[in-house]
């Protein structure tokens, strides 16, 4: 449906002749500080010229048109309760689709690296289950939303389960806690390696963020202070905080966080190394939890109009999945009252709904 039979070289010179959408196969340069306002090449093996179909000429041009309508929004304004972040330039904005084949359609400051922060939740969430079962992380954490901001500390009094689920900042502290390793320094490689192999290239911290956000972080460390109090926290508090505040710190572009996200989509394998790295029977469960909680207090408004599942970051990503099909991620700092990108959310309205892409809706090319 997004472009399962992508004929590469037809869509690049589609793409070259309309300017615009960039399509390729090669991973970007890692945290390249600056980036074009918008990318003016494409690259891709030869695979046999071939006319593009017209549900891919519909998804390239839906990329654009949404990239054009929102590209002067203004609204929203930076996360700042991180310093780090408030000085982001809030104009960066990047989108980049990639699909279970592993083609990537992106437009804009693709190569930008931001934190992934809250992002981060969904593979920390992943590689608890590939190692301890769907049931022991759903016992241990749950999988109910809160309702509440995604910092909530009295959701952590109130809520039965304390933890929540595994997408607010208690929940995602619990999960990391949960992981196993003999130290926290290996927890810490092992999550990082793990979110390497979902992107499929080797991903790094950005050790400004990091700092700036651990010299902060004071909200988090009494989540983990109130977890320990109802014994839904399952190693030391403190280094549990201090490696999920790393994980939050993992710099992506929108090209690497796309192959994330299309890794969710393609059944928690890699698109293009193959590799699996997340057990395929967890899917279904991680994406329930994305749909219910993955954009926090805004979560059912998302699912009311959007219909996919979707996980947010303070740093200004989301990603929004079409399971068996693709992914769709934007990155633009300005964020709503729950902590959502505003561009990132009407970007991937438009996209979904230009190519009839709700999960919840009958539309007869949903499948194909
Ligand atoms: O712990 C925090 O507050 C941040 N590192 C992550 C929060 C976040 O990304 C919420 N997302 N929209």
């Amino acid at each position: 449906m997004f472009a399962k039979k992508l004929t590469a070289r037809a869509l690049i010179v589609a793409a070259l002749i309309a300017g615009t959408t960039v399509i390729s196969f090669a991973p970007a340069p890692m945290h390249a500080q600056a980036a074009p306002a918008r990318a003016a090449q494409a690259t891709a093996p030869a695979r046999g010229a071939q006319t593009p179909t017209a549900r891919e000429m519909q998804l390239r041009t839906a990329v654009d048109e949404a990239y054009a309508k929102y590209k002067g929004d203004t609204k929203g304004k930076n996360a700042d309760y991180i310093p780090y972040l408030a000085q982001v330039n809030p104009n960066l904005f990047g989108i980049s689709v990639v699909t279970t084949d592993g083609q990537v359609y992106s437009v804009g400051d693709i190569n930008y690296s931001f934190s992934i922060q809250s992002i981060s939740k969904v593979y920390s969430l992943a590689l608890a289950m590939n190692e301890l079962g769907a049931a022991t992380v759903f016992q241990r954490i749950g999988s109910e939303p809160t309702g509440r901001p995604f910092n909530s500390p009295s959701a952590v009094v109130d809520m039965p389960t304390h933890t929540g689920n595994p997408l607010v900042n208690a929940g995602a502290i619990a999960t990391v806690s949960l992981i196993p390793a003999k130290t926290a320094a290996e927890k810490w490689t092992k999550i990082l390696d793990f979110y390497s192999d979902a992107a499929g290239e080797k991903l790094t911290l950005i050790d400004e963020v990091y700092k700036s956000e651990a010299a902060t972080n004071q909200g988090n460390r009494a989540l983990a202070a109130l977890l320990l109090k109802y014994e839904r926290i399952y190693a030391d508090g403190l280094e549990s905080v201090d490696v999920y505040t790393k994980q939050c710190s993992v710099g992506v572009n929108t090209k690497q966080l796309g192959m994330m996200a299309a890794t969710l989509a393609n059944n928690g394998k890699n698109p293009l190394t193959g590799k699996q790295v997340i057990k395929t029977e967890n899917i279904p469960h991680i994406l329930a939890t994305m749909t219910s909680a993955g954009l926090y207090d805004g979560s059912g408004g998302w699912a009311w109009s959007v219909g996919l599942p979707a996980k947010s970051g303070v740093g200004g990503g989301i990603i929004a999945i079409v399971p068996g099909q693709g992914a769709i991620t934007v990155f633009s700092p300005r964020l709503d009252e729950a902590g959502n990108s505003v561009k990132a959310q009407e970007v991937i309205s438009y996209i979904a709904t230009k190519m009839n892409l709700n999960l919840y809706d009958t539309a007869p090319d949903l499948m194909k």
